[in-house]
């Protein structure tokens, strides 16, 4: 197998109402989890920029991926997968870190979103990552036990899925993308200052373009 990068034109229309209430929800917990010392548990968690991540998830729901199924790894308060489905996917999300997994469970609840967080690691069983990217500090994969029997499905069951790894961390997550993801799959990563890339596990066959 292997990834083909496709060029997706981020939609440009703002956020739904919905979404910009999530988001600022999403912005006051955090800043509640800082003053609480999520820092000290996790000293380089950053959140994506969601405008932009927004932009490429809103482009994606007006193609035929719509309406399917989305995970976001290591969801955090959920937002994304929140803003995922908002926009029409089945969404989900794997989060590491109980507490914030416990809270984007009530905070998407109380946007009415119906997305299943389960707490655990969105690394499947088995699957290694070369060693010396295996630094805690960077808090983008950090080890735990696989989390999609929980979930009730397994990795090649997503049509979408999202992550935010740190620049070290990438070719790892493209890995794991393309080694366990279903063909024709999309992997939506937010990559910092270089802002958000689709990539499609493809078999090598022409497809439609999106
Ligand atoms: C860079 S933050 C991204 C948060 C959010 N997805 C976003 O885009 O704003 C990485 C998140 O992945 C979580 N994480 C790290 N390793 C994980 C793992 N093996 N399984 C599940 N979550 C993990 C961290 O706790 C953190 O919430």
């Amino acid at each position: 197998m292997a990834l083909e990068e496709l060029g997706v034109t981020p939609d440009p229309a703002p956020p739904s109402a919905r979404v910009v209430r999530l988001l600022a929800d999403v912005d006051a917990r955090f800043d509640g989890l800082l003053a609480g010392g999520l820092h000290t548990r996790l000293p380089n968690f950053a959140p994506a920029d969601y405008g932009q991540v927004h932009g490429v998830l809103a482009a994606l729901a007006r193609t035929s991926v719509r309406g399917e199924r989305f995970l976001e790894w290591g969801s955090a308060l959920g937002a994304v997968a929140g803003m995922a489905a908002a926009l029409g996917f089945r969404s989900c999300g794997i989060e590491l870190d109980a507490e914030m997994a416990e809270t984007s469970r009530e905070l998407l609840a109380a946007h009415g979103l119906d997305v299943e967080i389960v707490q655990g690691s969105f690394m499947p069983e088995g699957h290694e990552i070369p060693a010396d990217l295996d630094d805690p500090d960077t808090a983008t994969l950090r080890p735990g036990v696989a989390a999609y029997d929980l979930l009730g499905r397994d990795l090649d069951e997503f049509a979408v899925i999202y992550a935010y790894p740190w620049p070290d961390m990438r070719e790892a997550f493209l890995d794991m993308f393309d080694t366990h993801a279903a063909d024709g799959a999309l992997l939506v990563t937010f990559e910092g200052r270089d802002g958000c890339h689709v990539h499609r596990r493809t078999d090598g066959a022409a497809r439609d373009p999106l």
